[in-house]
């Protein structure tokens, strides 16, 4: 093919692709926008799937809605676009579960997050397999959730409550999901690492890091809704977005290398010997392993761990404090919650109340109302898979051999048929056994957002224990206001992060 031709190939997708996509933007006011998916000629659903993808959430919601919980769709032919979308429980059991070897991530996924190869969200069958057995054995030993539980204490004491404290002193208004996302940026740098970045500080220090690893979520979504040959081509001539998401690698690479140096120093500093087998962080256990021998696995491995903390709570943290700004009453019940700890507690400087991670243990009304945020906002809205072998669903649905399956999380839990009329409140109550304050068990093939079968989250415990000690410390000491006036919806990426973060004001309590 000539080089003119060439350029034709990729460079008229490339535009009908980006024309769809901007008309989107353009209609990015108008909800009632949403259409059931069209099938054109030649280009299959794409048209009608890029013109509704600035309400994505919403527009797969709906037509999930409207199709019984579960829709078959294409793009164009030849483009590797068939799919399955569903959010069926009977479904997700036998995708996740019982016939789990059949629906892999897929070379597609791994392609997609190309930063993450080899590490453990990426790769597939025995290489996996061995892989997480090596990570059970990090993060169940009690050395690691010792030391992050500490960490997490010490982190909102010295830096988080202090900072909130000037914030509400100053009566000025902020943006809470930066803050969180930069707590927990600290905190699982320190978990995987053994060094804090220091980012949560009043100075507000650059975060290109963190920024970077936004952009790694955003591109990837991206990425999941063109055909692979031209977001490929997108990389190879380093353009629009994709030149976006190779400067993200480089500073993200960066950051890796610059951090591993830097533990070295601190630990040289403090009269470690490197080769000493001391365990303290994720890296320890890996830098030594002849199996991650290899430079690049090993910092891709570091970046998984650090989307696998960062991401999920940084993104659901700011939803909890959105929800809690407009329900007061179910604030009160926290705080009756916390008041028998209080009670034999004394307040930090400036009269700040910390809780131990091991205190908020046993408080059942708080991890309600997480697991109830992380229903109807799932940081990790969508999941893939992949199909092995032609397979008919339980609920009748045929897919065939390398078709993509997505499971909508967000449209899950905003169902009437799995979660009854008040399906779109936020009410915690509905973890809890009738007249009891114990916590209904609800399978994971309806409660997605950990996961669920053999790939089930590992780090469940630890993100609800971190969770709990913040938003405790945080409800307990301030009252969060939403600041008017802001609009507030999820972005376009693989995180449901809000477009425009949320900004507050806070009070504070008096003792
Ligand atoms: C709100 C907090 C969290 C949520 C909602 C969450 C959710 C999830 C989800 C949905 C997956 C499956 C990802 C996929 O298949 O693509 C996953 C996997 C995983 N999570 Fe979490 N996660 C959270 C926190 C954490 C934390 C704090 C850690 C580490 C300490 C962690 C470690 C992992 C690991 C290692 C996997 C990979 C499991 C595998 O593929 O075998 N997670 N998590």
């Amino acid at each position: 093919m000539s080089l003119i031709s060439t350029a034709l190939v990729l460079l008229v997708p490339l535009g009908l692709y980006l024309y769809l996509l901007q008309s989107s933007r353009r209609r990015s006011n108008n909800p009632a926008a949403a259409v059931f998916p069209t099938k054109w000629p030649m280009l299959g659903m794409l048209p009608s799937l890029l013109a509704n993808m600035y309400n994505f959430h919403e527009y797969s919601y709906l037509v999930l809605a409207g199709s019984g919980l579960n829709f078959n769709g294409d793009g164009p032919p030849g483009a590797g676009m068939r799919f399955f979308i569903t959010c069926d429980p009977a479904n997700i059991q036998h995708i996740f579960t019982t016939n789990y070897h059949n629906f892999p991530k897929g070379a597609e996924f791994a392609a997609i997050f190309d930063i993450m190869a080899g590490g453990l969200f990426t790769i597939d069958g025995e290489l996996w397999h061995r892989r997480r057995v090596k990570f059970v054995g990090v993060i169940s030993s009690p050395w690691f959730t010792d030391r992050v539980a500490a960490h997490c204490h010490d982190k909102v004491k010295d830096h988080l409550l202090p900072l909130l404290a000037h914030m509400a002193s100053t009566g000025t208004s902020f943006d809470m999901q930066e803050l969180m996302v930069r707590l927990m940026f600290d905190m699982t740098a320190m978990a995987v690492f053994g060094v804090d970045p220091g980012f949560l500080s009043l100075d507000m220090p650059p975060i290109d890091a963190s920024i970077a690893m936004d952009t790694v979520m955003e591109v990837g979504f991206l990425r999941h809704t063109m055909p692979a040959s031209l977001w490929k081509a997108m990389r190879w001539l380093n353009i629009g977005l994709e030149r976006k998401l190779h400067e993200a690698k480089k500073v993200l690479h960066r950051f890796v290398v610059d951090t591993i140096e830097r533990r070295k120093t601190t630990r040289e500093n403090v009269g470690h010997d490197e080769d000493e087998e001391v365990v303290g962080d994720i890296l320890s256990s890996y830098i030594n392993d002849p199996d991650f021998a290899d430079d690049d696995l090993l910092r891709a491995t570091l970046i998984n761990f650090m989307i696998a903390g960062r991401d999920t709570i940084g993104t659901t943290l700011p939803w909890i404090f959105y929800n809690l700004a407009q329900n007061p009453n179910i604030v009160s019940i926290i705080r009756n919650e916390l008041s028998p700890i209080a009670s034999h507690k004394v307040a930090h400087g400036m009269g700040a109340m910390v809780f131990e991670p091991e205190e908020t243990k046993s408080l059942v009304y708080l991890r309600a109302t997480l697991y109830e945020t992380l229903r109807l906002y799932p940081p990790a809205h969508m999941e893939r898979k992949t199909v092995v072998t032609d397979d008919i669903m339980p609920s009748g649905h045929e897919v065939h051999a390398g078709d993509a399956i997505f499971i909508s999380l967000y449209s899950m839990g905003r169902m009437e048929s799995l979660w009854g009329k008040d399906c779109l409140d936020f009410n915690p109550n509905r973890w809890l056994l009738e007249g009891s304050n114990k916590l209904k068990n609800v399978p994971s093939r309806k409660f997605l957002a950990f996961n669920s079968g053999p790939r089930v989250c590992m780090g469940k415990e630890i993100a609800v224990m971190q969770m709990k000690t913040i938003v405790a410390a945080v409800m307990w000491n301030f009252d969060v206001e939403l600041v008017e006036g802001q609009s507030i919806q999820p972005k376009l990426s693989c995180l449901l992060q809000m477009k425009n973060g949320l900004i507050v004001k806070l009070k504070k309590r008096e003792a």
